[in-house]
């Protein structure tokens, strides 16, 4: 496990993200909606990489630098920091009214709200000298709450882009579905496969 936060990778992370805005800018997504859909990708490549190591195991460690695990860290942190720009947003187009905003906030976007937060513990939690801190294994724990935080998530992305009266849906949205049903088939295949390796080791201790 890598806990260095690399600021190459952070460079690159944050341009990468730049791109990706100005690439739906160009494909006429407007910015309060290109922002969130930057954020919900990186949160996707965050989510994606635990069960992708899993299932290609032998793959990733012969690849270089360590690498994929070593850019969750920054793929997290700036899912935070885009997730809190498209929170600002939202407040501004309530005229910074943010009181008024959050007492009349629905369910959809309440959930949302929790995420958040529960992204900043983890996004605190996400640099080598609190890991070091705090320890790997309660780091490992806390960090298995990112996927509550994808699920909640979810929940306010798939409330807006199918659920809201008068709004078509376009392939924005229906890329945020292909995205999360993703991670679920991602999660139960790198399930599968632990189970699988578990009942192998049992039947070779039994064969021993
Ligand atoms: C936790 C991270 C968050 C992510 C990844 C996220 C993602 C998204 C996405 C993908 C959309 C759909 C945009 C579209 O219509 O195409 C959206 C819309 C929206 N979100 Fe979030 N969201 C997050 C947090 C929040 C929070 C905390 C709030 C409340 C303050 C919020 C309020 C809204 C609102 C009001 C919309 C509708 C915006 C519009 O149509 O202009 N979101 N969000």
């Amino acid at each position: 496990m890598d806990i260095r936060n690399n600021f190459a990778y952070h460079l690159i992370v944050a341009l990468g993200s730049f791109g990706l805005f100005f690439a739906l800018r160009l494909s006429g997504i407007e910015s309060h909606r290109a922002l969130p859909a930057v954020a919900f990708t990186l949160l996707f490549l965050t989510l994606a990489i635990g069960p992708l190591m899993r299932l290609w195991k032998p793959a990733v460690n012969v690849l270089p630098w360590n690498l994929p695990w070593s850019w969750r860290g920054e793929l997290g942190i700036w899912f935070a920091i885009v997730s809190i720009a498209h929170m600002l947003l939202v407040f501004k187009g309530a005229q910074w009214d943010v009181f008024e905003y959050l007492s009349a906030m629905r369910v959809g976007n309440l959930v949302a709200f929790i995420a958040l937060f529960w992204a900043l513990i983890l996004t605190a939690t996400s640099f080598g000298s609190v890991i070091k801190f705090i320890g790997v294994s309660s780091w490992r724990w806390l960090h298995s709450f990112a996927y509550v935080v994808f699920y909640l998530v979810g929940i306010h992305v798939l409330n807006h882009a199918f659920f809201r009266p008068g709004r078509p849906s376009d392939w924005l949205d229906w890329s945020y579905l292909v995205m999360m049903l993703t991670i679920v088939c991602l999660q139960l295949a790198a399930f599968l496969i632990t189970v699988k390796e578990y009942r192998k080791s049992l039947a070779k201790k039994d064969g021993d």
